[in-house]
């Protein structure tokens, strides 16, 4: 698979660069839509989209348009200065996710760093928790991104060992379960911080109740409930927010990959006035954040959103793919979960394992990767069409039987 041209790409990413990623053996080079070539030309549909992040697809025409005007226009000021981007695209986030405030940030990881930072200044503040007393709820098996204080409650030993000393402050309990949150709340809670499906977890759905028992729970004992949406956001799961599938509004909102329309990291935390009015001269920034360019940027990407139907085609198209691959009947396959264009395939490792199957994808040009080693995501760009979910769904098929009828030959 890999000719002489892209054995060359790939060894000077391992010599010039640390191990802390595990590359599928492929060379990218173009993109356009929901495809991509590699250096050879080969073309494969992208079923990654980035960890969601291009879910325009890629090199989206309005918003490259956007991209070249604003950065021959005014791309980078710092928040020295008041800028004609930043305010609009402030009221467009806001008025569509019904918050006061969002603060604008670049990666997902320092979009959650802010609400984390934002729920202390509150809980000490306002809730009048006791000096460095505060404590953030967080849920096992959750992914929140890489700096020191995320990993620091993050449960996968991978990310977390020998980076210590680990910032104190969290409580971890079972995802999905409300009343392990309502147990952990203390005097000293500031917030619970979850992801409404766990993506990097598995595609974990938690049960229908979950979420707005939490609500609950958290508005009764005055405690913030801070959703991570940065994959789950943006249409992915078939609504704008996967928070509207409980008919329930957080107290604060993390949006990140998609908000950048697969060009660029924007990422931002949204809020009440009230815990937002916390955050004063100094205490928060970021050099890149809300720059003009990002600002444009994600205003068209929002609107984008709407315009062209992409939060629809998510639902109707991964109700289709979802029901498909349920519908395939593989001894290969033990479970298919998810919502919207955003889709966990359980595999049997005893078939095969998550990094062979995507290995196998790769080879017949679809472009996906496992998470825990056993769960195959689906998430390709929102823009995808039916005809080319169908033809995924037909070398999916067709892969698994194979799999499937080279174990049954060597039992
Ligand atoms: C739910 C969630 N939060 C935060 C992050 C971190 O985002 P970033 O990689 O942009 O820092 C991720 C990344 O996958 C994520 O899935």
């Amino acid at each position: 698979m890999k000719s002489s041209n892209q054995r060359n790409f790939i060894d000077k990413e391992s010599i010039f660069g640390p191990d802390n990623y595990k590359p599928l053996p492929v060379v990218l080079s173009r993109a356009k839509g929901v495809w991509v070539w590699d250096v050879d030309g080969k073309k494969y549909l992208d079923m990654m989209s980035a960890y969601s992040a291009v879910s325009h697809g890629h090199s989206h025409p309005e918003l490259l348009k956007v991209l070249h005007e604003q950065s021959s226009q005014l791309a980078l000021t710092s928040r020295a200065f008041y800028t004609d981007t930043l305010g609009p695209y402030l009221e467009t986030i806001t008025s569509l996710s019904n918050f006061d405030m969002a603060l604008p940030m670049n990666s997902g990881a320092e979009a959650v760093e802010t609400a984390i930072k934002a729920a202390r200044r509150w809980a000490y503040l306002s809730k009048k928790i006791e000096s460095d007393k505060a404590e953030i709820i967080v849920a096992d098996g959750n992914f929140h991104g890489r700096t020191t204080t995320i990993i620091s409650f993050s449960s996968d030993a991978n990310s977390k060992n020998d980076f210590g000393p680990h910032t104190p402050g969290f409580v971890s309990v079972e995802f999905g379960s409300a009343k392990a949150i309502e147990q952990a709340i203390n005097e000293n809670t500031a917030a619970v911080l979850i992801e409404p499906i766990q993506g990097e977890g598995g595609i974990i759905v938690p049960p229908e109740n979950f979420l707005p028992d939490v609500r609950e729970i958290c508005s009764k004992n005055n405690v913030l409930m801070i959703l991570d949406e940065v994959q789950s956001g943006l249409g992915r799961t078939g609504k704008m927010f996967a928070f509207q599938h409980s008919n329930i509004q957080p107290d604060g909102l993390i949006l990140g990959k998609a908000l950048g329309g697969g060009f660029m990291p924007v990422s931002c935390f949204l809020a009440s006035k009230e815990v937002m009015q916390w955050l004063t001269p100094g205490s928060h920034g970021s050099t890149f954040g809300g720059n003009p360019l990002a600002a444009a940027i994600g205003k068209r990407s929002l609107e984008l959103l709407e315009e062209e139907n992409l939060i629809e085609n998510s639902r109707v198209l991964g109700d289709f793919f979802k029901n498909a691959l349920i519908d395939i009947k593989s001894n290969v396959i033990k479970e298919v979960r998810g919502k919207g264009l955003w889709i966990g395939v359980v595999i049997d490792p005893n078939y095969v394992s998550g990094k062979d199957l995507s290995k196998l994808l790769l080879k017949e040009g679809i472009l996906c990767k496992e998470t825990h080693e056993t769960v195959i995501r689906f998430a390709p760009p929102l823009v995808i069409t039916k005809e080319e979910i169908e033809w995924a769904l037909e070398i999916i098929t067709t892969t698994l039987t194979q799999i499937e009828n080279k174990a049954n030959i060597s039992k």
